[in-house]
């Protein structure tokens, strides 16, 4: 005997066409049924299954792994991005900065030494810098970037991309359209990796920034700002960044979260578990059909 049971979920923004598949999901599927003069979107999540009561329905299981450290979580990601490359040399990345991604750009890195894999046809996106921002400052993403994993895994710098802290206020607009360009000429990404903020950001979206939002110039939550603090002069603290959109992210191919420590414990719980709410940019993500997370046990620690 099978069921069909139905969820209903409110989104003001979403501008799917009556019947449009949205996403298929590993336990069953979601179509959108039509979309409210005043914006209310109808979402139907259909699963088959077993006999029994038909709701609640459950979402389909959100695809993770939990690691004991971050080393071996950033390493089982390396390894298979290190597989995907050497079937697909010109394989398009979307990268984060942070603390997050540092083991698994030092494992990148080991394995371009030891000779397995060769990341310079590979096209990179990375998620975001500050602006204004030099991108020979110390602090700048640009910088980051080239230190932790482009010189040291020789990648090709004509394939890597990060939007430019130093764009004339003029030409910002522009400048973020192109960017949407380039990776729309890369083919789309086919792997964005992602870190997340405490408050759940994604790149620079804090809370409340539009689902559909692409690459743009946006001001930093003050925690955002707080925490960039131990790397600044406080008075220098970057107030704003150019960031992919939560549309640009939410567009590519697979997405892989990397989220380590206690601290995002919170984050990580309310994205995954959580309402999916603007106020929550991580737990937009429950909306993509293609989300794997890579957590550490700290980081899993208040997930049900
Ligand atoms: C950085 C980025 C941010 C970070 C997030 C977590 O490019 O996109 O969203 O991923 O702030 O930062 P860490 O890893 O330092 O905890």
């Amino acid at each position: 005997m099978v069921g069909v049971g139905a969820r209903l979920q409110y989104d003001p923004r979403l501008d799917a066409a009556p019947g449009q598949k949205l996403d298929p999901g590993r336990q069953g599927f979601r179509i959108a049924l039509g979309k409210h003069r005043l914006g209310w979107r109808f979402l139907v999540h259909a699963s088959i299954l077993p006999p029994g009561p038909l709701l609640p329905l459950p979402m389909p299981a959100p695809s993770l792994e939990v690691h004991p450290d971050a080393r071996t979580a950033s390493r089982v990601l390396a390894e298979q991005l290190v597989a995907r490359v050497q079937a697909e040399p010109e394989l398009v990345l979307g990268l984060p900065t942070g603390g997050t991604p540092i083991e698994l750009y030092a494992a990148m890195v080991e394995a371009h030494q030891e000779g397995r894999v060769d990341w310079s046809q590979v096209r990179s996106f990375n998620l975001d810098e500050y602006w204004p921002m030099a991108p020979a400052h110390p602090q700048s993403f640009a910088h980051f970037m080239r230190e932790q994993l482009f010189e040291p895994a020789g990648f090709d710098p004509t394939r890597t991309h990060i939007p430019s802290g130093e764009v004339a206020p003029e030409s910002i607009a522009l400048h973020c359209a192109a960017y949407e360009t380039a990776i729309r000429a890369a083919g789309g990404i086919a792997v964005q990796v992602l870190g997340i903020g405490l408050n759940g950001h994604l790149g620079f979206n804090e809370p409340g920034a539009p689902r559909d939002g692409r690459t743009d110039l946006v001001d930093l939550a003050p925690s955002t700002r707080e925490r960039a603090a131990a790397a600044f002069a406080p008075e220098k603290v970057p107030a704003r960044g150019i960031t992919m959109g939560l549309g640009t992210i939410l567009e590519a191919k697979q997405i892989v979260v990397l989220a380590f420590g206690t601290e995002k414990a919170e984050a990580v719980a309310r994205s995954i578990q959580g309402p999916v709410d603007e106020a929550c940019p991580g737990s937009l993500l429950q909306e993509h059909a293609q989300v794997h997370w890579l957590l550490d046990e700290a980081a899993a620690s208040q997930l049900r």
